[in-house]
């Protein structure tokens, strides 16, 4: 009992000593505001759709990005599920409205958030052309 009673003002000692200096925030665990480029935001895209231009980004998008975005682009694929993402449905016309040609390019070829950049894998010509597949999805 004595020594519960001994143990009251160490305890109140310890409280009332200055707590540590706050260590130095840890980085944000995402980036800084995402932002594209304005000189890649205002393109429109340079490359006009051919039939075989668009039959290869179609097996770009079922390989990379269907995945995620839906085979339709509705964006509900499997990995989209899994990792809990909600994703734009490219089917519906007013998802896309407020972006840019340029704005879809840069995502497509730095990633962004989840999405995994396709980077040197793709040809700027090839990416020009899913954007043309992006774009498409609303029109069938
Ligand atoms: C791992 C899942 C994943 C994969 C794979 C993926 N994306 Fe995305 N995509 C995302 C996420 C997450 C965003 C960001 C959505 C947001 O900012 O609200 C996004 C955004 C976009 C955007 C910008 C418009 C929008 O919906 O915000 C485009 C265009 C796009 N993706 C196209 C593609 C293409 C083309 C591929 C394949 C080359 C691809 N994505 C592969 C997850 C994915």
């Amino acid at each position: 009992m004595l020594k519960c009673l001994a143990l009251f003002p160490l305890l109140l000692f310890l409280w009332a000593l200055p707590s540590p200096p706050p260590q130095a925030a840890p980085p944000p665990a995402t980036p800084a505001a995402f932002k594209v480029p304005p000189e890649i935001a205002q393109k429109t895209n340079p490359v006009k759709p051919t039939p075989e231009g668009l039959e290869h980004a179609r097996k770009m998008y079922g390989y990379d990005c269907a995945m995620c975005h839906g085979a339709n682009g509705d964006g509900k694929g499997d990995l989209a599920a899994d990792m809990k993402l909600n994703l734009r449905n490219y089917r519906d016309p007013a998802a896309l409205k407020g972006m840019t040609d340029g704005e879809l390019f840069y995502i497509i070829q730095k990633g962004k958030d989840q999405m995994p950049p396709e980077g040197d894998r793709a040809k700027e010509e090839d990416i020009w052309n899913l954007v043309s597949v992006i774009r498409s999805f609303s029109q069938q």
